[in-house]
């Protein structure tokens, strides 16, 4: 059985995308058997892993309308992933959704057929908390959190928590919340550091280590489509898959590493 983490924040820009991409490629690295799934109708992260979205017929949003089987839409990518790629049209895969009942669990249902096939599925979730959002929440086994560490980027955290709690007692009672990742994180301000212990404090939340420093380099990647952890020496890279070592060292019993602790 595969182990489904959905990466979620409403607040954009906050590198959702790029954590699923990274943390992909790493675990892909690392020998899992991994599949992305893209949840945003921008389909960005189809993108970056060099697919153009403009270009496929068949997506995530067939699959949630069951007019496509999932094995149909799956794509391979340059970073040994497998991805689920999304098209502008899973933007009126919302509305559509919304006329059906249990439309939270459409995307739960498509991922159970192929359960045994991937180690990890990681989901892309889109910066809102509509019925995407839901779907990523309920299908999930556990959460993270990218947070950028900047002035009141933290503001609707929580809100964010609020709707896990609200997932957890509706659609999905076992959604693990692991904990915040902080994201474009710059060490020699004392700034971030204090917007971080300032949210684990006041929301109770994990934070993983190691923070990701803002580099450059992702700019790049995410432009060209290239594999993302390729390239030389980068301390974003580096960041990634520590993080992803974290990850994989908690999936096989240890404690995940915290900044606090
Ligand atoms: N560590 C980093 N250093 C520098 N730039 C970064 C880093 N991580 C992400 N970025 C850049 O920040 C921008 C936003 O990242 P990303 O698209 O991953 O965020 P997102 O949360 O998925 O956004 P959205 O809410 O629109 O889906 C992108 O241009 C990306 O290349
Ligand atoms: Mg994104």
């Amino acid at each position: 059985m595969s182990r489904v983490l959905a990466v979620a924040n409403q607040k954009g820009g906050v590198a959702k995308t790029t954590t699923v991409a990274s943390i992909g490629a790493a675990l892909s690295a690392e020998g899992k058997r991994v599949l992305v799934v893209d949840l945003d109708p921008q389909g960005c992260l189809t993108f970056s892993l060099g697919h153009d979205p403009d270009k496929l017929s068949v997506s995530v949003h067939e699959v949630l309308l069951g007019e496509a089987e999932i094995g149909d839409a799956l794509l391979e990518t340059a970073d040994g992933v497998t991805l689920l790629p999304a098209t502008i049209d899973l933007a009126g895969a919302e509305a559509l959704l919304l006329m059906r009942p249990g439309r939270e669990y459409a995307l739960k249902r498509a991922l159970a057929e192929i359960a045994d096939d991937y180690d990890i599925v990681l989901l892309d979730c889109p910066p809102s908390l509509g019925v995407l959002t839901l779907n990523g929440l309920t299908a999930a086994d556990e959460l993270v959190v990218p947070l950028q560490c900047e002035t009141l980027a933290h503001r609707g955290v929580g809100q964010l928590l609020r709707t896990v709690n609200e997932v957890q007692q509706i659609t999905n009672p076992d959604l693990d919340l692991l904990g915040a990742i902080p994201t474009l994180y710059d060490s020699r301000t004392t700034h971030s550091r204090d917007v971080l212990a300032d949210v684990s404090d006041r929301y109770d939340l994990p934070v993983l280590s190691p923070p990701v420093p803002r580099t450059v380099r992702f700019a790049e990647a995410s432009a060209s489509g290239a594999t993302v952890l390729a390239g030389r020496k980068n301390k974003g890279a580096e960041a990634y898959r520590e993080l992803a070592a974290n990850l994989s060292r908690y999936w096989s019993g240890a404690e995940l590493v915290t900044l606090e602790g």
